[in-house]
């Protein structure tokens, strides 16, 4: 007896015929051809279907006529299953059956064969099956990527515009009320007091303040979303930063009689980021903290102490405000969330700094998180990576 070892290469060819001196001959063929094939072989259709679903043969070489389940029902019932589907089909037929091939090719055969079969048109006829089918599969594998991508395309096209859409909308109503006080104070000046005119001045600088916030982050979101966000990591003390940023919103919260605090530990306080983008984070968080809390409230800014283990600083910024929903909580770092809490001083809300917060902590290495039930108040965590020193 003889074995053929299959190769990584070699491909399989499963042959369905109920006649054994068939099998043997066709075989024998496909075995000693100039690149050998591995064969398996199934004596009537039903065994032929089920080592076509086991084995997923590159071909499958069936008989027409077999007792139990004829050629042209397996060739139907492969083509029928998605596991199968693809696999090509050679369809052996009796001289002169024309309406054989007809019903074979119809039914998805990839091509047939007469018996009795000659040697060489056996293989070039094989050859070009399994070739064809790798094509196909190829350009399917092609089209399904095309597809998925021109999806994601459009998906993102859907964002853009509803991006757009919000941008424009939060733009148009500072505009309005610029235009509005513009063209009063130009037709009514004759007869305005000055308080009034000095009034409007104020409305439309703030109008313009409010455009300009919105501006600056969409265009921080902007440069994130295309990758242009370069961080500068260096080595620094945290514990300056989120001093300065503290300092800058004591007046404001104190406006609001809202208590400012600072903890941090002697030492351990230096990490590995980009200086301007973690002023920018703390900054966002400290902001929230104020525009969010009640009057009379606490607000604690924590540098934890680093354990001996831990590789990375964590601070947080601990409010006693509305807290945050579960719900609200999963919308939070996206864009434009603008959610159940609201401003308690008339401060104005674009609702991308949290968006904006999470993408550069992450391009810091780092991750911000919050930990809030609603009613108890929220606390927002950022973790960097640690230096030790
Ligand atoms: N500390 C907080 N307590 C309660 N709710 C908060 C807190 N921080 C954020 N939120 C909720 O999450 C939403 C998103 O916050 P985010 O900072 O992204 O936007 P914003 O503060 O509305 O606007 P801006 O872009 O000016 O920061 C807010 O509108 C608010 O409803
Ligand atoms: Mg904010």
């Amino acid at each position: 007896m003889e074995f053929l070892i299959p190769t990584e290469q070699q491909r399989k060819i499963l042959v369905v015929d109920d006649e054994e001196k068939n099998r043997l001959a066709i075989s024998a063929v496909l075995r000693h051809a100039p690149e050998p094939y591995t064969v398996l072989t199934a004596p009537n259709g039903l065994v032929g279907c089920k080592m076509a679903e086991a084995q997923k043969p590159d071909l499958i070489i069936m008989d027409w006529v077999m007792p139990e389940m004829s050629g042209l029902e397996a060739l139907m019932y492969l083509k029928e299953r998605e596991e199968t589907r693809d696999i090509p089909v050679v369809m052996l037929t009796g001289l002169g059956s024309s309406k054989h091939v007809e019903y074979a090719l119809n039914a998805g055969a990839a091509d047939y064969l007469r018996i009795p079969v000659d040697k060489t048109e056996l293989l070039a006829r094989v050859q070009a099956a399994i070739a064809l089918a790798s094509s196909y599969r190829h350009i399917k594998a092609q089209s399904e990527r095309l597809e998925e991508q021109n999806k994601q395309l459009l998906d993102l096209n859907e964002e853009k515009n509803e991006f757009l859409g919000i941008a424009a909308h939060d733009l148009k109503n500072p505009l309005n009320n610029i235009t509005d006080l513009a063209r009063i104070i130009e037709t009514e000046i004759e007869s305005m007091p000055q308080s009034e005119i000095q009034e409007f001045a104020r409305l439309i600088r703030q109008s313009a303040n409010k455009m300009f916030e919105l501006v600056r982050n969409l265009l921080d979101v902007n440069a994130i979303e295309q990758g242009g966000i370069k961080p500068h990591l260096t080595s620094f003390d945290v514990r300056e930063i989120v001093n300065r940023v503290v300092e800058s919103y004591t007046q404001r919260a104190a406006s609001k009689t809202i208590h400012l605090n600072f903890t941090f530990p002697d030492e351990d306080t230096i990490t590995f980021a980009d200086e301007r983008l973690t002023e920018q984070v703390v900054e966002n968080l400290v902001s929230n903290a104020v525009k969010y809390s009640p009057h009379g409230k606490n607000i604690v800014v924590t540098i934890h102490q680093p354990t001996a283990s831990q590789d990375c600083i964590t601070i947080s910024v601990k409010d006693e405000g509305p807290g945050i929903s579960e719900e609200d909580q999963k919308k939070m770092f996206g864009k434009f969330a603008r959610l159940t809490a609201q401003p308690t001083g008339g401060e104005h809300s674009t609702g991308l700094g949290l968006s904006i917060v999470k993408q550069l902590a992450e391009v810091m290495k780092g991750k911000v998180w919050c930990e809030s039930r609603l009613g108890e108040g929220a606390t927002f965590f950022l973790e960097l990576p640690r230096v030790r020193v």
